[in-house]
């Protein structure tokens, strides 16, 4: 984390307490991965039936985690999980979870004015040393943290689902993964609405032609139907000429009816 400021008021800070703002996909594996790495971490979203959703999450995980890094010591594996689990608490209320916190991040929907207000709250709430990051995959920090008077303590920190298994974090300007994928899958979707290929043609090209894990519909229906296209409405009214960021007339369309991937049960594909 440090090396990603530049500034020296966050230079010599160690991070212990972590709040994490949004208990999603993403909010829910960074919090498994800060405890799980020993930090103390409070998870914190609107109510508390979408925070147990994500403790289950958690130890859904945990549970793959352990049984592969345990898996001749399955008392080990156990003891880990409630280690880890004893790492996590969950709250509703944002003002008291930031008390004592070393570094708030926000993993809430990808819109600028929302986590424009829930920083400028988080301003007046949180202690002065505290470090604040947005999880944001598409907008421009400095748009984010203009909200706030601590821009020397204001990061990006962008982490890939599924966090417990995907090893990068980006903090440095700029976006360069979804900045490459997030067009490519809207490609996918193009040549799809274009009667080039079916779905399943196409995600069995992209993972057997260039050996990715899943194919963009899949991978697509994974995020979330609704995140890739919040990513991509956002970079057309900053470019609206940019022709790699035209909508899709299919993607709207599915969002629209809800049909947001595997979190909804539907997506490009049916889930069970
Ligand atoms: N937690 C813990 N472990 C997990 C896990 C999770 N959520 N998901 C998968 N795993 C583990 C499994 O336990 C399994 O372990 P094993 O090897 O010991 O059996 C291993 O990962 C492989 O899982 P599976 O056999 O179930 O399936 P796959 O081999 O297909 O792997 C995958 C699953 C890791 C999700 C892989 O398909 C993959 O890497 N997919 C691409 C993901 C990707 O591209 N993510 C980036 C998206 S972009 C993004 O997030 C940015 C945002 O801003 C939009």
């Amino acid at each position: 984390i440090r090396r990603g400021f530049s500034s020296s008021a966050v230079r010599n800070v160690v991070i212990k307490q972590v709040t994490i703002i949004g208990g999603g996909q993403m909010g829910a594996g960074i919090a498994q991965v800060a405890a799980s790495t020993g930090h103390s971490v409070t998870l914190v979203d609107t109510s508390d039936d979408i925070l147990k959703k994500s403790i289950k999450t958690i130890e859904g995980s945990l549970k793959r985690v352990v049984k592969k890094k345990f898996a001749d010591k399955p008392e080990a594996g156990e003891e880990f999980i409630q280690k880890v689990l004893k790492n996590v608490s969950t709250s509703t209320d944002v003002g008291s979870a930031v008390q004592g916190s070393d570094l708030v991040l926000e993993a809430i929907v990808e819109n600028l004015k929302i986590k424009q207000d829930l920083f400028s709250r988080l301003d007046k709430l949180a202690p002065a040393h505290t470090i604040f990051a947005s999880n944001t995959s598409s907008l421009p920090i400095s748009d984010i943290s203009s909200a706030t008077n601590r821009l020397d303590r204001f990061g990006g920190l962008h982490f890939f689902n599924p966090v417990p298994m995907m090893k990068l974090v980006e903090d440095t300007p700029g976006f360069i993964v979804n900045r490459l994928f997030v067009p490519y899958l809207y490609e996918a979707i193009r040549l799809y609405e274009r009667g080039h290929g079916s779905k399943e043609d196409i995600d069995i090209a992209m993972k057997l032609g260039v050996g990715y894990p899943m194919g963009p519909f899949e991978l697509s229906d994974y995020i979330g139907l609704d995140t890739i296209k919040f990513i991509m409405d956002g970079w057309r009214e900053m470019d609206p000429d940019n022709t790699l960021f035209a909508p899709s007339e299919l993607m709207d369309k599915l969002v629209a009816e809800g049909k947001l991937g595997k979190k909804t049960g539907e997506g490009f594909y049916k889930y069970k």
